[in-house]
This record gives structure tokens, sequence and C-alpha cells, in this order.
């Protein structure tokens, strides 16, 4: 394995997490970013609705705080919560600074959207192109910097692991696969920054790109840093539902300016089921659409938008507008046939908040991390908040040269070419994890179910992870490496936690368990080992 360079800091990933710490840490050394695909191409560019920020005079921070901590459903930080909401005013003053545009209300204050689970209109948004905004501010002051370069198709395969100057394990690295060459690369670095966002693609339905394939925390979760409340994972309520529209979103603010969900015969869906009906928290409107459709035999439910008006509707949501009438639709007229899909995870690779894994040398930030901030349920648009706040912290930190003897490279992937069959096998394995994902792990569970999937995830992580040693990697493979170990870890976190909260609902354990637990899981090359560890009491 070649070694291809030595830098202060690299960073995997390119959207909010990866950029603002790559522009951080390039004031103490140079930068190396490896994306996996183009840059422009992350999960921050897809985000729609926007950064939830105390900017308003009559909002305040204490009542964010209390949104957030009422969504996550008791499993929030309590520290995290308080650090994270408080830097949103700051948080969206920098990304200004770095030349991001955010909509403005006619007296040229910000415009403040709404989504569910606030109570007060506090999303700062770009129309609905808030992540597409950032990311290109962000990339335009990444070029304007010396000190970072950009790498694009650098797939990273695995850290860097070895003795540090004491002894200790450390993250020296990363191994990478060029997808346009083949080649497989080594890079040294003081910092490894895992900036490499979420999981969807590990669920048959997603609102995420094809690039959200849990990469970060599987490599992560290889090297052993534990992974915290891998169970929590946020299903949308509201995906566009259309046999040619793969993964597109339709924002939660569409509901925050007076969408109404109804069923196909316009009965309304949330009315007297929750005080915010509409725009009550994501994981009690996603969980009363699928029972609805499962009760009625519905494939889908309409999202009224006759309420807001063409007018508005074109103005406020003009990408949304756009892919509505690629499919037939009058926008602001015609009802959105919607369901929910697999959006965020809330738990991930454990932080503190500095972004500092349990490895010395390797940080996490975005949704790959767990901070603590979401708890068993995201509040809306916490999260480019979170990415930003912990990545701009990280990269505070001093830099960590890296400079003893260089440990033995780790263990790369196999050569052998693939053979005529591998095509075909890949794709059906793809398919079948994502499927058992959607059927036995979704959004409602049981132990039944969840014992099946873990079982037969073990079988597919073990099969692609020797299939990955013995072959020369590709993109697919090296994927589907990463979705079938962290379909695992998912299982067997939801396996441990007897009790429904938040995201994780059990109907054979509908009590929610006191004191609130994280499940901590650990991976040991074959097996995933979770404890369920108490919130600390100044948390709670
Ligand atoms: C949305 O626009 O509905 C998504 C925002 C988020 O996930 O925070």
């Amino acid at each position: 394995m070649e070694r291809i360079g030595d830098y202060s800091a690299v960073v995997v990933g390119s959207g909010i997490a990866g950029l603002t710490y790559a522009l951080g840490a390039a004031k103490s050394g140079d930068v190396l970013v490896l994306t996996k695909k183009s840059r422009a191409e992350s999960n921050t560019n897809w985000a729609q609705g926007g950064i939830a920020a105390v900017v308003d005079p009559s909002d305040t921070v204490a009542e964010h705080v209390e949104d957030t901590l009422v969504a996550g459903a008791g499993l929030c930080r309590r520290r995290a919560v308080d650090l994270i909401v408080s830097k949103g005013p700051g948080a969206v003053a920098a990304l200004m600074e770095r030349g991001a545009r955010f909509s403005a209300a006619e007296s040229g204050d910000l415009s403040l959207g709404q989504e569910g689970g606030h109570r007060k209109r506090r999303i700062v948004h770009a129309q609905d192109r808030t992540g597409w905004e950032i990311e290109g501010a962000l990339l335009e002051a990444v070029a304007a910097s010396p000190g970072i370069e950009v790498w694009e198709h650098g797939f990273v395969l695995d850290l860097w692991i070895g003795p540090g100057p004491g002894g200790e394990r450390r993250c020296h690295g990363v191994t990478f696969l060029d997808t346009h060459t083949g080649r497989v690369g080594l890079v040294r670095a003081g910092r490894t920054m895992l900036a490499t966002g979420g999981c969807g693609k590990v669920y048959r339905y997603t609102t995420n790109p094809d690039i959200a394939t849990a990469d970060g925390v599987a490599m992560a979760a290889r090297a052993g840093c534990p992974v915290v409340n891998m169970e929590m994972v946020q299903f949308h309520p509201t995906c566009l539902y259309h046999p040619e529209a793969r993964s597109f979103l339709i924002s939660e603010a569409v509901r925050g300016e007076g969408g109404v969900l109804v069923t196909v015969d316009g009965a309304p869906i949330m009315e007297g089921r929750h005080p915010m009906a509409s725009l009550a928290p994501r994981d009690i409107v996603a969980r009363e659409i699928d029972r609805v459709m499962k009760a009625r035999g519905d494939s889908h439910v309409l999202l009224d938008v006759s309420g807001i008006g063409p007018a508005l509707f074109n103005e406020r949501f003009p990408a949304i507008s756009e892919r509505l009438k690629a499919f037939g639709f009058t926008p602001g007229v015609d009802p959105i046939p919607v369901v929910p899909a697999a959006h965020y995870l809330c738990g991930g690779v454990h932080v503190d908040l500095e972004g500092r894994t349990a490895l010395p040398g390797l940080f996490a930030s975005g949704e790959v991390a767990h901070t603590g901030v979401h708890g068993a349920n995201r509040l809306a648009s916490n999260s480019l908040l979170e990415a930003y706040v912990i990545a701009d912290r990280a990269a505070a930190l001093p830099p960590e040269p890296d400079t003893g003897p260089a440990p033995a490279p780790p263990r790369g992937p196999g050569d052998h070419p693939p053979g005529p069959d591998r095509g075909v096998i890949l794709e059906h394995e793809w398919d079948a994890v994502r499927r058992l994902m959607w059927d036995f792990v979704g959004l409602v569970r049981s132990t039944e179910r969840l014992r099946r999937a873990q079982n037969r995830l073990t079988l597919m992580r073990t099969w692609s992870e020797e299939l990955y040693r013995a072959s020369r990697p590709d993109t697919d493979l090296a994927e589907l490496r990463n979705i079938a170990l962290v379909g695992h870890l998912i299982a067997a976190s939801a396996l441990a936690r007897r009790e429904s909260r938040g995201l994780h609902q059990m109907p054979e354990y509908p009590d929610t368990q006191d004191p609130p637990a994280e499940t901590w899981c650990t991976f040991d090359g074959r097996d995933a080992a979770v404890s369920l560890v108490p919130l600390a009491q100044e948390d709670r």
C-alpha cells in the first residue's frame, strides 16, 4: 500500500462538518479533504429545511432547549443541548460571514421558518435550498484557502490505527481507494476527522443521497470506537411517493407554512392525536402515518397544500416546486403523495463536545457522531447546527503532530479481480440488507423480527467482509461492507433496548424506562456487544 502523503489533518467528507473543520484546522497546518464522489456531493447539499437558531427577539435559548429536550424523549444529554443551542446565533452569523445568503423577510431581518416540534418560528433557511447555499459558501472559502487540498473520488476504506508515542492506540490517518484508478493509498495525519454523514442507504426507502452508506460509523466501529444509540434512526414523515422520485424529501417546512397531512380520501391524520397536529415531533407524525397506512391498507398519505396556495408555495419552495412540476403536480394546489422514509441517524460514534472520539487522534462531527444533543429523536433542523458547532470547536484544538515512526499499515482489501458474477451478487446483497432493515428494523419493532434481522445481518456482514478481504475493492463492495456492519449494529442496539422511547418503539415493551439509558455498542471484529448506560445526572 503506497503512502501518498502526510498532513496535519485529514478530513473524511465534504459537507458542513468536514468543510467547517478543514477551514479551522488549516489555520494550524496543512489539511487534506477526501470525498468519495465530487466535492459538492454531501448530505448537507440536500438539506432543504435549515438551521434552527434563536435569532428572533421574541424567542429564547431556554425555549429552543426545551423543544429539543421534549423532541428527544428524555434521552438528550442536557450539557450538549445547552451548548449547541446557545451557539445557534453565532453559527448563523459565522456562516453568513463565510458568504451564505439566507432568506430575508421584507423588513430585512432573516425570514424564519417553522418545523415539527418547534413552538416558535426559528428556522433560518435559504428558501428550500439551505444546504446547497451553505455548501456553496463553504466550498468557495475552501477553494480560497491555500492550506487545504480536496481530493475527489477518494473513498476512505479504514482508519490507520497503531501505537502512539506512549504505546497507546491512536489513529494515524486513513487508507483510501481512488475510485477512478483503483489504487489503494495511505495518508498519515496527526488528526483525522470523520465527517461522513449518515446511514440512510442502510434502509430500502430513504430521503438520503446515494452516498449515505454509514462509512464513518462502520470504520470507527471496526477500529473499536464505541457507537451509541444506534437504534435511534429517524424516519422523516414526508418523502415524495412516486415511482420515479427516488429519495425526494418534501420538507417539514411545508407543514410549517400550513400543509396538512390527510388520508387519501381527505381525512386529517394528526387532528386530535397531538396538540401540534401535523407539526408534532417527527417520530410521532411518522408513526401515525405508518399506523394509518397499515390500518387502511393504503400505499401512502397526502399532504394537502391548498392552504398555502401556488404563489407562496412556488416562492418559498422553488426546488420542491420544480420537482413536483416534473412529475405533473401543480405546486401549492395538488395534494402531494407522501410516505415516511429513513432520514437521520440520531446516534453514532460517541464524541465529546469538541468532537473527540475514544481514540486519540480521531474526531467526528455531524450525523456520523453522537454528542447526545438529539437523544431519542432529533428536533428538526438541529443537525446542521450541531455539525457546525462541534466541527468548529474541534478545529480550534491545538494540532496533535504524529511524528514518531510510522506503525504498520492497516490490512487492506484483497486483489483478486472480480469474477463475472460479482455485479449481480453485489446487487442482490445490497437489496437484501436494505429490505431486511426496512421490514425488520423499521418504525415499529419486535424482538422476533430484530433477532431474525440480527442473525441474517451477522452472515451478510461476515460474507461481505470476507469478499472485501479477498478481492479488488470497488465502491459497491466497500459500501456493502459498511451498510451490512452498520445494519448489524443498529439491530443489536435495538434488541438491547427493552422499552419504547422516541424513535424506538416496541409494542411488547410499551413503557419508557427510568432512568433513561444510552445503548453503548462495541464491535470486536466478530460480534457487537451492547450495554445500557444510564444518563449522567447532570445530563438529565
Ligand atoms: C426538512 O426540511 O424537513 C428536513 C430538515 C431536517 O431534517 O432537519
